[in-house]
């Protein structure tokens, strides 16, 4: 077989363009695109790729014989002028049920997998399973640990090492929970649960999403994967556990702050936390001494104020225990920790805290907090309050 000068330089020119190609592709690593499907952590995640990385070599394989045969023919078979007319044929019945039976038998070759993969990933899982109930919500979504009674929002902890399971449901409308990195998508509905398991493997926080048009604000309706080693996730557990109701102290407990954490008690977890510039923190030596009462930050203590003023907490709880079902907003009692504000769309920064804060209308338009009319001081003290909810 001759190539011509032209053929051969079109065949150099495509050699050329497949590396280039390649390049481009590589470049789609899960640092520039954290919600990737194709980097699994989780067992479940991993039935997915399997089924999927299999499909792909068939594919790859059907391409690269289908198109051989193409270049092949093009190429053997260039009509040349002066040629006599080829000839011509109608219908083959042998090579009609070669090419009707080898994509039969490669989709049946498919199809083993995928079945398997299905009955896999909906078995209901067994033994030592950490269970997690989720809430849709438009838009946010709701965490609660039964076994440790611990209710969170929009950022899930999970073990390492130990299968999570699922369950899950709607506060409104169809949602879709999906974990990228750990599993497939699996719709919420009204009125119904829906299951969805997985064991992660490797510790990080990943992003979930929404993945059903839920509303103007579907897109942000997304979702952080903590997954902790062990070791980790206890602490957080046993952390989160003081998170609850205090009993109030024997002399002077406000009435108010029976359903919120007591001031002292938040001010001592922003003293440890956060450092305030204009706050002294306590000499050591004094500490060590008699133990004074924990100084309280004026911000604190005016956006606790502003928290029951505001109406704050007719919609937000900040118990992480005991927290009441059927709450309209998020669950702050770690608000201050988490990553994100918004359901995963803005930082949690103390900007966009305080932007939130005085508008989330101008911020997630549709959401349902409305505008309380909060000025920029009053932020303050709010995010004050908030962020020492860690
Ligand atoms: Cu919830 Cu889209």
């Amino acid at each position: 077989m001759h190539l011509g000068i032209r053929a051969r330089r079109r065949l150099t020119r495509v050699a050329l363009v497949l590396p280039l190609l390649a390049l481009l592709a590589s470049a789609c690593s899960p640092d520039h695109y954290p919600q990737t499907a194709l980097r699994p952590l989780s067992d479940f995640a991993k039935i997915g790729d399997d089924i999927q990385t299999t499909t792909f070599y068939w594919a790859l394989g059907v391409f690269v014989l289908v198109e051989g045969a193409l270049l092949y023919a093009i190429f053997r078979f260039r009509g040349k002028p002066g040629d006599a007319e080829p000839r011509q044929v109608h219908g083959n019945t042998t090579i009609e049920i070669i090419w009707t039976v080898i994509p039969a038998l490669i989709l049946a070759a498919i199809a083993v997998p995928t079945v398997r993969g299905i009955f896999q990933t909906s078995a209901i899982p067994t033994g030592d399973i950490l269970t997690i109930e989720v809430t849709g919500h438009q838009w946010w979504w709701e965490f609660r640990y039964p076994d440790l009674n611990l209710t969170t929002a929009n950022e899930v902890h999970i073990p390492v090492g130990q299968t999570v399971s699922f369950r899950m449901g709607t506060a409104d409308v169809v949602h879709s929970f999906w974990p990228p990195r750990f599993a497939g998508k699996r719709d919420v509905f009204p009125n119904r649960q829906t299951r969805l398991w997985f064991k992660a493997e490797q510790p990080g926080e990943y992003p979930g999403q929404c993945a059903e048009f839920c509303g103007i604000q579907h897109g942000r309706m997304a979702f952080r994967v903590r997954a902790q080693t062990p070791e980790d996730f206890q602490a957080w557990v046993a952390h989160m556990q003081t998170l609850g109701p205090k009993p109030a102290p024997a002399a002077a407990a406000p009435s108010s702050a029976d359903s919120v954490h007591t001031a002292s008690a938040g001010a001592k977890v922003q003293a440890a936390q956060q450092p305030q510039a204009g706050a002294k923190p306590p000499a050591a030596k004094d500490s060590a001494a008699a133990a004074p009462p924990a100084p309280v930050d004026p911000a604190y203590a005016a956006g606790e104020k502003l928290f029951l003023a505001k109406g704050c907490v007719g919609c937000h709880s900040l118990n992480a225990v005991g927290a009441p079902k059927g709450m309209i907003g998020p669950n702050l009692a770690n608000v201050g920790a988490r990553s994100f504000i918004g359901a995963g769309s803005f930082k949690n920064t103390d900007e966009n805290l305080a932007r939130w804060i005085q508008n989330p209308q101008v911020m997630k338009k549709g959401v349902l907090m409305p505008n309380l009319g909060v000025t920029p001081d009053e932020a303050k003290s709010l995010v004050a309050y908030l962020r020492a909810h860690q």
